[in-house]
């Protein structure tokens, strides 16, 4: 299969290219960062683009918590006008099977239960209560503590800053265009991404990659909150066999499935600091209680479905992963 992958000069992209040759189809890089650059927010490029294209891979986005609110219309702009562009494009060209790169930050705070009130969704945390170093979100109802679980795929999109604004609506738009066209999506809402080519540490990058270049610069990993904050850590190349598996699926046509494409094997932040710390020779990190506006407290996934339903297992396990991202080489710019 010729698949286009915009974003494809990027980390994930990268990494999608590679495992789709691996396993006999046509990668097409489409990458604003190539040389001369292809912008998805430009339909005439876009256009020549998907000729002969079976399907497409939607890599392309503006990543990470940015910068507070200065650069939204930039996030706008290049994932969602950039992913109505792409759409467009693919409906006059008669390419109906996408796969897209969601993300879980499409969660919010992910899912907590009350030992009185059952599950419950927290609101954003108070300002007052992140600078008294009260990082757990209180059960909304009585304020007593909570229980975190797995995020399924049916929780409510609850997005908390921008980026994950701009995420949601990719998802709602490719949605609509399934049910325009006929054709079917797939968005693989990965969970915190990490391994080799990973960018360094800009506002926009993720927080395995501030680890990495702080210990790159012979400095301790600095680690927000009390470091109890979970995540799963999903590696690179196991989102890659993900991207391969659903362009190789059916899924149903005139609709968009989605899936939570994480490890199933959670860890804290602070867990994570120290094994990458470890695995690269020290500093030992440090917990700072600092805090970022717009981060969500606890966000982990079931990844059942996408298991069950299209065979893909994440086969690179924590501890391996970590040791391999301690020594990998890291992308500059
Ligand atoms: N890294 C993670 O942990 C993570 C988690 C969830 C979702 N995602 C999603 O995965 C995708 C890939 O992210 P990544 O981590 O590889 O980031 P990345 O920045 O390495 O890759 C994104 C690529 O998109 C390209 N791009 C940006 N705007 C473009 C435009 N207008 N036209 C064409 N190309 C453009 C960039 O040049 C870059 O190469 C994104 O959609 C992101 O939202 C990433
Ligand atoms: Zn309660």
């Amino acid at each position: 299969m010729r698949v286009l992958v915009t974003g494809g000069a990027g980390f994930i992209g990268s990494h999608v290219v590679e495992a789709l040759t691996a396993h006999g189809h046509e990668p097409v890089v489409y990458d604003i960062r190539t040389d001369p650059g292809s912008d998805v927010r430009d339909p005439e490029a876009v256009r020549r683009a998907l000729t002969g294209v079976d399907a497409v891979c939607h890599q392309a986005a503006m990543v990470g918590l940015g910068t507070g609110f200065t650069d939204a219309a930039e996030y706008v702009s290049r994932n969602d006008l950039g992913t109505a562009v792409l759409l467009t494009a693919m409906a006059d060209a008669g390419v109906r099977r996408l796969v897209l790169a969601g993300s879980m930050v499409v969660y919010g705070e992910g899912r907590y239960e009350c030992e009185r009130h059952g599950v419950v969704r927290p609101g954003p945390r108070a300002v007052a209560d992140l600078e008294a170093g009260r990082f757990e979100p209180p059960c909304p109802v009585c304020g007593a503590d909570l229980a975190p679980g797995l995020v399924t795929e049916d929780a409510p999109a609850d997005p908390r800053n921008v980026y994950a604004t701009t995420k949601l609506a990719q998802e709602h738009l490719a949605a609509a265009w399934a049910r325009a066209t006929g054709g079917t999506a797939v968005s693989l809402r990965y969970h915190n991404v990490y391994g080799p080519g990973m960018p360094r540490d800009t506002p926009y990058a993720g927080v395995a990659s501030f680890f990495r270049s702080a210990l790159a610069r012979g400095e301790a990993p600095r680690v927000f909150e009390d470091g109890r904050q979970r995540r799963d850590f999903v590696h690179v190349r196991d989102v890659a066999a993900a991207n391969v598996a659903a362009l190789e699926a059916s899924p149903a046509a005139g609709a968009l499935t989605a899936y939570n494409t994480g490890s199933g094997d959670p860890h804290t932040v602070g867990e994570m600091a120290h094994a990458l710390a470890a695995a690269y020779g020290g500093p030992e990190p440090v917990v700072t209680g600092q805090y970022r506006l717009g981060d969500v407290r606890h966000i982990t996934a079931d990844s059942a479905r996408l298991r069950t339903e299209l065979g893909w297992k994440a086969e690179v396990g924590f501890e391996a992963g970590m040791r391999e991202f301690a020594e990998a080489g890291m992308r500059t710019a």
